[in-house]
């Protein structure tokens, strides 16, 4: 009978990206908290990672974003859903099944990479929102966006990857009103492994450099994006209201340059230089994406959220604690760091 009474004040998650780094993380949390149920949604249920969850007592379901009707199915039943959307593996695969003729000037307007992968995320987070939509027993969604770049910098800096984000969130908010009312947003800082976090060696003298279209003042906000997702995640479906828009970052961890420069020296033993570099620079010397690079500078004379209204970590009802980045970093594996 307890049994019983216990299953029926269960409440179920949908989690989707559930074998990626951010969904991984929701996942893993919720299905260590006894109330909670977690559905993970994959496109391909016998991947490692979708085989690792359902050890751990996930319900492992096939959809794709791509696919509404698989949404409708994945969703029934749903208190919660986790949505996130995923940029990069359909920039990655356009750029390497295009042929050099085709892709026209690198990063050029006809073929960008980045207006195919806007085009299709903002399908994706459309359909996964509509399906929310019709769920009847749904009471929160949680999309990870980012902060719309062009928006929040009054159109002087773009970023596909953020803008299509930003969109999904505005198509939320102006075309959805009902579900807007069971919405948060979770806005994540830059990855721990992201690689404006490192500095590249220098063959020309040896050195360990940051080149960056930045000063030393510039401020980043950074996550475990495998460890601290879904503890925000958690924060924000049971402590907090619906509307929320946070700005996650790990404890101790919304640092200027000069900060994770030298955490970075403290942490693998290398002096590290700062150099002031521009866009064009970094995009010629490094051949690094405009896609990644362009809307840098915004960080500096916007600031990571930029005219956007957002609470932080320290802004919680009830306090989430991470370790800070400079643990993170003082537990690599340095060795192997530097020499690969
Ligand atoms: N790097 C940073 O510093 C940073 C910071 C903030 C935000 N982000 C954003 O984070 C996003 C990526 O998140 P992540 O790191 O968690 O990605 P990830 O580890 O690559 O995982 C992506 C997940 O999305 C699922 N997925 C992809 N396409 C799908 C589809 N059509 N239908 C259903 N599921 C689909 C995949 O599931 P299956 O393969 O199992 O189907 C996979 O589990 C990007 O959009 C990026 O812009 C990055």
């Amino acid at each position: 009978m307890a049994v019983l009474r216990a299953q029926a004040i269960m409440k179920i998650i949908v989690v989707i990206g559930a074998g990626g780094n951010q969904g991984g993380s929701v996942a893993r949390t919720f299905l260590n908290l006894p109330h909670w149920k977690v559905r993970a949604i994959t496109r391909n249920p016998s991947s490692p990672a979708a085989k690792a969850l359902e050890v751990l007592g996930a319900e492992v379901v096939q959809a794709n974003l791509s696919d509404p009707d698989t949404l409708s199915q994945a969703f029934h039943g749903a208190h919660a859903i986790f949505l996130n959307t995923d940029f990069w593996a359909t920039y990655r695969s356009f750029v390497a099944t295009t042929t050099p003729k085709e892709k026209g000037p690198l990063d050029g307007e006809e073929f960008d990479p980045g207006k195919v992968a806007y085009q299709a995320e903002v399908s994706y987070g459309r359909n996964a929102a509509e399906a929310a939509a019709t769920v009847p027993t749904l009471e929160c969604l949680v999309y990870s966006a980012l902060p719309a770049m062009t928006k929040s910098t009054g159109g002087k800096y773009k970023s596909h990857h953020a803008d299509s984000k930003g969109a999904i969130a505005d198509y939320i908010e102006t075309e959805l009103p009902d579900l807007a009312k069971k919405t948060s947003f979770i806005y994540l800082g830059a990855y721990n492994t992201n690689a404006l976090l490192s500095p590249v060696l220098d063959p020309s003298d040896g050195k360990y450099k940051y080149f960056l279209p930045l000063s030393k003042a510039a401020r980043m906000p950074i996550i475990n994006q495998k460890e601290s997702t879904g503890l925000f995640v958690k924060a924000l479906i049971e402590d907090e209201a619906p509307g929320t828009k946070l700005l996650a970052y790990d404890t101790n961890s919304y640092l200027t340059y000069e900060q994770i420069r030298d955490i970075w020296s403290r942490a693998s033993g290398k002096e590290a230089d700062f150099v002031t570099v521009t866009v064009q620079f970094m995009h010629e010397k490094f051949k690094t994406p405009m896609e990644l690079i362009q809307s840098v500078p915004a960080l500096e004379e916007y600031g990571y959220t930029g005219s956007m209204k957002v609470i932080e970590p320290g802004d919680l009802k009830t306090a989430v604690r991470t370790k800070s980045w400079e643990e993170w970093m003082m537990e690599r594996d340095w060795k192997a760091i530097l020499e690969a």
